[in-house]
């Protein structure tokens, strides 16, 4: 299935496109940000890691339909990728499905929930997956909270080795349940 665009109140969500490759390097280059990603994400970061993470991932693999994958905009403000969000059904390891990053000047504006809400209504609604599980790195506190307003489940504490050299890390599960559930909790 192709990746859908997505509006929301305050966004543009639309699948990537080679042209992103300057903004996205611009807004994930950044200690910030990259201290809490896995340790696959090479830090220093290169000057085209962007360009090369669309070129030679990202995009072959929405190609293929391995993955799907989003660029956060904002309706007000400039016309650039400022974030980045990944899907894929089937995890091939322990890593999880669902990656997201948000630069460091939009933080706490509930933009990533905002985000999250629409790419989790495809996945369950029209990709039509039961369940999937994320990680993040002890202490990440906000991508803890993120998934918590999203519908995850803490399911345990896993090794997984992060940029800042901590290596456990918290798996989460969401559920097509626990996505309703939060729903409701939502609307009421
Ligand atoms: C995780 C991330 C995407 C969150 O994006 P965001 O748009 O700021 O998230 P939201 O505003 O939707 O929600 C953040 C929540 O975390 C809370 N939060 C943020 N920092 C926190 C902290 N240090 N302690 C406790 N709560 C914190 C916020 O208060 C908010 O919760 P609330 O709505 O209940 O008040 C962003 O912080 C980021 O890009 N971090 C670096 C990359 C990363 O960690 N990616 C995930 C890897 S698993």
């Amino acid at each position: 299935m192709n990746t859908p665009a997505f509006e929301t109140q305050r966004l543009i969500v639309r699948p990537p496109v080679m042209e992103d490759a300057p903004s996205m390097q611009k807004h994930f280059n950044n200690w910030n940000i990259i201290q809490h990603l896995g340790t696959q994400v090479p830090w220093p970061y290169p000057d085209d890691g962007a360009e090369y993470f669309l070129r030679e991932n990202i995009l072959p693999r929405m190609a293929t339909g391995e993955c799907h994958a989003w660029v956060i905009v904002p309706k007000d403000g400039p016309d650039e990728a400022i974030g980045f969000i990944d899907f894929q059904e089937e995890a091939s390891d322990r890593h999880g499905n669902r990656g997201f990053w948000l630069s460091e000047e939009y933080h706490g504006k509930g933009f990533m929930t905002e985000a999250l809400m629409s790419v989790h209504e495809f996945v369950f609604g029209d990709l039509g997956v039961k369940r999937f599980t994320i990680c993040n790195v002890m202490g990440n506190e906000a991508s803890r909270r993120v998934k918590q307003k999203t519908g995850a489940v803490f399911l345990e504490e896993i090794d997984l080795p992060h940029n800042n050299g901590v290596n456990r890390a918290e798996m989460w599960e969401v559920t097509h349940e626990s996505w309703e559930n939060i729903k409701k909790k939502k609307a009421s």
